[in-house]
């Protein structure tokens, strides 16, 4: 929970609804992940996956940890190097790529998972990359909603693994010699077992894709997808024990398929920031219709979660004391009926004006916020030990209004 004196004196001078990131938590995870990996297996490296926050300061907190980053488009990559990345940290994987995305890629990044044999065509009209890497569909996947399920035979992403010889053969007769694989196959998991059980897989794939080939691969990246709870009944996921069970098969297949010690790339983004940030709103009308409503100047524009996923966040009333409560929705300002934080709440009485603060919002809320209905981004801000260190208000009205009409002057 945010601190209360930081919360009040962030208040005074930023306009809600506005995120807030604890870099304390945000250092506390990057070590937790570091730790735990390097434990099992020193040749582990981690890329943040930035995606998920892309404030530039968190930026500079997970490169400052020693992580590298995951980028999946040309923005993503370009505030990477402006970060200070060095070439060698920056990963990139996208899907469909564009001859203008591969292009990025080559110029901004060592390392690049294709989603494709046609995306390796495409790439190679431009240049062969130093090491060829196919992202793998294993057939499996899971995760948290069915949206954030990203492998398995209804996944758009990747080669299906029936084909995956057939891509690295053409590969190689192209004249590439230095190998990856990766896979990313679903969002938001809590069990160590998954991971192990994924990892597993992708190397059987892999050994039986680079034995056939006569080579060894660079790396294996069995992507992100470590998640966190976001209600008080699920259960953290044991990063030790994942990464133990993890680096335990992934072992044991270098040794069967005589791969030598390949690098073991991962690429968490929820576990780094997700439980680091909050989303700080205010109610702005109170209702009493067929069912009671508290509205808050934050919406699906901001938070798209709740909306998209049914995803849940817990919410809290710092200062509101729980005595006399009332069971409400909780909706933004946008209009659309899914814009809904919560349906039939208990929280306490609460005033136009008061806060609520929505918890574990650290990940996948501003880079997924929008303008849609016209309404300004939100705020980012970055704390460090009680002390504010980086502060972006929220979008200006003027400047998206110039925005818009800067378009009319170049009329041809
Ligand atoms: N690597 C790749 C290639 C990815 O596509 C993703 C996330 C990650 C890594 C990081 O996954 P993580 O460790 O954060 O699970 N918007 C959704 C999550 C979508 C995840 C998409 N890919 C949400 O709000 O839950």
């Amino acid at each position: 929970m945010i601190d209360k004196k930081i919360l009040q004196a962030l208040l005074k001078k930023v306009e809600t609804p506005f995120y807030v990131y604890d870099a304390q938590i945000i250092r506390e995870n990057c070590s937790k992940l570091k730790n735990a990996f390097s434990k099992y297996y020193p040749d582990t490296e981690i890329h943040y996956a930035v995606k998920a926050n892309n404030c530039p300061e968190v930026l500079r907190i997970i490169k400052n940890a020693g992580l590298g980053v995951d980028c999946s488009s040309p923005f993503e990559l370009l505030i990477s190097q402006k970060t200070g990345f060095k070439r060698s940290a920056i990963m990139y994987t996208g899907n469909y790529e564009s001859p203008e995305d591969l292009d990025f890629a080559l110029k901004y990044a060592g390392l690049i998972n294709l989603d494709d044999i046609s995306s390796f065509y495409r790439i190679k009209d431009l240049s062969l990359p130093e090491i060829v890497s196919f992202r793998i569909n294993p057939g499996i996947g899971k995760g948290g909603f069915e949206g954030i399920t990203t492998g398995g035979v209804d996944a758009k992403f990747g080669i299906p693994y029936e084909k995956a010889l057939e891509a690295y053969k053409t590969a190689f007769r192209s004249g590439a010699r230095r190998f990856g694989i990766h896979m990313m196959t679903g969002s938001n998991n809590l069990e160590p077992l998954y991971f192990a059980e994924t990892t597993d897989k992708l190397m059987h794939i892999a050994g039986s894709i680079f034995s056939s080939l006569g080579v060894t691969p660079e790396y294996i990246d069995i992507g992100g997808g470590f998640g966190i709870p976001y209600t008080d009944d699920e259960v953290p996921l044991d990063i030790e024990r994942t990464a133990e069970l993890v680096c335990e098969r992934f072992k044991a297949n270098c040794s069967k398929f005589k791969f030598g010690n390949p690098v073991l790339r991962i690429e968490p983004g929820r576990y780094i920031t997700g439980n680091a940030g909050v989303l700080v709103t205010k109610v702005t009308g109170k209702k009493e219709s067929y069912r009671n409503y508290t509205g808050v100047d934050a919406g699906m524009n901001t938070l798209i979660r709740p909306a998209l996923y049914n995803a849940f966040h817990r919410m809290e009333t710092p200062f509101k004391k729980r005595t006399g409560h009332l069971k409400t929705d909780v909706c933004g300002r946008i209009c659309e009926n899914s814009d809904i934080f919560c349906r039939n709440i208990p929280l306490p009485l609460l005033d136009e004006g008061d806060i609520i603060v929505f918890r574990d919002s650290g990940a996948y809320g501003s880079t997924m916020s929008s303008n849609y209905n016209g309404r300004p981004r939100p705020g980012e801000i970055v704390t460090d030990s009680g002390k504010i260190i980086y502060l972006k208000e929220r979008e200006r009205l003027e400047k998206m209004v110039a925005l818009h009409y800067e378009q009319d002057e170049q009329k041809p």
